[in-house]
């Protein structure tokens, strides 16, 4: 095949079990389970065995392996020293990435050809990740790390380590199913990235590292921050219709809206859209819903057409700012949960692997004469 394809639009790179998905119907399927179905009735720690196991745990498999993940909880305090090096402006993206590929300095593992091994790794990273981002922040905040409480769960523990406090039942179930809803998206730009990564046999960390590094860009993972920042732009809903022409006359993206696969609203951000509304039902209303609500019905009217609805990143940030979570770990909380994914994918692409090469169109020019560089001018 010898056709440019920009994006890689289309493009065919790997065979995968791990999700499904129809852009056209707006389906999502993990491991063939519907979205939906996960999102009302199964906790993160399940998710993350479907996705590395291959299926649905039943009690004892799932106990067994949430005191699995709950026992690699521990970040070394080598990382903690590290992000402590880090300005405080740090974005905590850059602060996760920099973690990531340092955690392989505490972990060495450069044999990827052990099953125990890449599992046991795999786990430690999704173990782990709360409590890096959690860690970095409360270090920027003058604040020390705390330790994992290993009677949590995975999310409440997330927030413990943020925030210093055991969270109530409603904030971690909410909290479980951003996690849920935000753990796998086949081979979305990140997980590409991870899996490229994964066929040179670099190590777990790298691979996790790079997936943060293409996570963190406003076109993918970081559109979820862009959208808060965004909608705080329009003052109050009349301005809604204004602010879309004019984004559309200047061709500028509406964050939030649109995406490769989908061409129907994303099924997550339905999800995450009826949990703002019972959030703000119980915690009270905010007018960037409102506003948000507003955006995407004037959209649908002047973008729908394109096939330009929301996805997951449109009403993720109304929810973590209603959470109280700083509009800039956004993002961190989608690789926080993306992290299986990621991993579940490394560990796939080891069992059929073949380096990512593909080709290139040369564009450039072709028998340029050598200069001499005295003779190249001052
Ligand atoms: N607002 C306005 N117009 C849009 C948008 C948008 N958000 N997204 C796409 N379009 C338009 C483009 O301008 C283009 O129009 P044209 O054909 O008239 O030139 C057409 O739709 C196709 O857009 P592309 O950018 O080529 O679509 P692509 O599939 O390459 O990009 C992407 C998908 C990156 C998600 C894009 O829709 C976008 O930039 N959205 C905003 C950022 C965003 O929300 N990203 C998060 C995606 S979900 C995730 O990664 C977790």
């Amino acid at each position: 095949m010898s056709e440019f394809v920009p994006g890689l639009a289309g493009v065919v790179a790997a065979r995968s079990a791990i999700s499904f998905i129809n852009g056209t119907e707006g389906v999502l399927r993990y491991r063939g389970i519907r979205i939906e179905d996960l999102a009302a009735k199964s906790t993160f720690e399940e998710v993350v065995y479907l996705l590395i196991e291959g299926a649905l745990p039943t009690r004892t498999q799932l106990a067994a392996f949430d005191a699995e993940l709950r026992a690699l909880r521990g970040v070394p305090e080598g990382i903690f020293a590290l992000l402590r090096a880090l300005p405080t402006e740090t974005h905590p993206m850059v602060a996760l990435q920099a973690a990531a590929a340092a955690m392989g300095g505490f972990y060495p593992h450069f044999d990827v050809s052990s099953r125990a091994g890449n599992r046991e790794a795999a786990l430690r990273l999704t173990a782990c990740l709360p409590g890096i981002v959690a860690g970095f922040d409360r270090i920027r905040r003058g604040l020390e790390p705390l330790a994992s409480k290993p009677e949590l769960s995975h999310a409440a523990d997330f927030l413990w380590l943020l925030n210093g406090e055991v969270p109530d039942a409603q904030e971690t179930r909410i909290l479980d199913l951003c996690l849920v809803l935000h753990a796998e998206h086949g081979f979305n730009a990140s997980t590409f990235t991870g899996r490229v990564v994964a066929s040179a046999l670099a190590n777990p960390y790298a691979v996790v590292s790079a997936a943060v590094g293409t996570l963190s860009g406003p076109l993918h993972g970081g559109a979820n921050e862009e959208v808060l920042n965004m909608l705080r732009t329009i003052d109050a809903v009349a301005d809604v219709p204004a602010f879309l022409q004019g984004r559309i006359d200047n061709k500028q993206k509406i964050m939030g809206l649109g995406h490769r696969v989908y061409k129907v609203k994303d099924p997550r951000a339905g999800v995450l859209q009826e949990l703002a509304v019972a959030l703000f039902e119980d915690k009270g209303s905010t007018p960037l819903y409102d506003i948000a609500y507003a955006l995407e019905q004037e959209a649908r009217v002047k973008l729908g057409g394109k096939g330009i609805y929301p996805n997951v990143d449109f009403y993720s940030g109304l929810v973590y700012d209603k959470l109280g979570f700083a509009t800039d770990l956004f993002t961190p909380i989608f690789a926080v949960s993306r992290v299986s994914g990621w991993t579940a994918h490394w560990l796939e692409q080891l069992e059929d692997n073949r380096i990512y090469r593909p080709t290139q169109q040369y564009v450039g020019a072709m028998d340029a004469p050598y200069t001499d560089i005295d003779s190249r001018g001052a």
